[in-house]
């Protein structure tokens, strides 16, 4: 049975494009795998907490060597890495703020990218361990995306170092625009998106 992780992370509820694009990829992708999972991953409505000082411990801390202070700082993100594992497609959705990552969303990448677990290092050279999956990246710009994105590199960067080598990125872009454009760019993406959650 296929697995469809959603990590959502606009601070919008009603009303935000990133969302509505992940929503319609997560319709034609449950109609196209009817047997299949979706797992929701909201990080605004369930935020993820900053890692902290144990929890860094912990990342580096041999597993027969942890203590309970330290497995329980790695709690969470052990499930959250047994959740990425678990799954076969994974999709984002996200905005631009300022010019980059949501934050609600990097406090999510700190837990997941995680040495030993996502990715491996031997002194020398890196390994990303996440092999094997689809990730695709539904993004909203208030402006038409340009070289001030951080966003889409920065994604494209850091999954294909946790070792996912197919990433394909949906954009809505000119959110701020007057009604007519936004509605011509969503039904768009809209559409691009549904084309893609066929091919997943
Ligand atoms: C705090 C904040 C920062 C933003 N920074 C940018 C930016 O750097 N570039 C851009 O094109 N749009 C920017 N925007 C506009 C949002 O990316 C745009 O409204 C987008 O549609 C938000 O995604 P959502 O509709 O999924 O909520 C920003 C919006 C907010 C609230």
């Amino acid at each position: 049975m296929p697995q469809l992780l959603k990590i959502d992370s606009s601070s919008r509820n009603g009303g935000s494009h990133s969302r509505a694009l992940a929503d319609a990829f997560t319709a034609e992708w449950q109609a196209a795998n009817p047997a299949g999972k979706v797992v929701i991953r909201d990080v605004v409505a369930k935020p993820i907490p900053h890692i902290s000082d144990d929890t860094i411990a912990g990342f580096y801390t041999p597993a027969d060597q942890l203590d309970a202070k330290l497995k329980a700082a790695l709690a969470l993100s052990d499930e959250l890495i047994a959740e990425l594992f678990a799954s076969d497609v994974i999709l984002i959705s996200a905005p631009i703020y300022n010019f980059s990552v949501p934050s609600a969303l990097k406090a999510y990448i700190d837990h997941v990218s995680r040495i030993g677990k996502t990715f491996a290092f031997d002194g020398q050279n890196f390994e990303g361990l996440v092999k094997g999956k689809k990730l695709y990246c539904a993004l909203a710009y208030g402006l038409p995306a340009n070289e001030t994105d951080m966003l889409k590199p920065y994604l494209n960067l850091l999954f294909g170092f946790l070792g996912i080598a197919d990433i394909t990125f949906l954009k809505v872009e000119g959110t701020v625009f007057d009604a007519d454009s936004v509605a011509k760019a969503k039904a768009s993406a809209a559409a691009t998106a549904v084309a893609a959650a066929k091919a997943a």
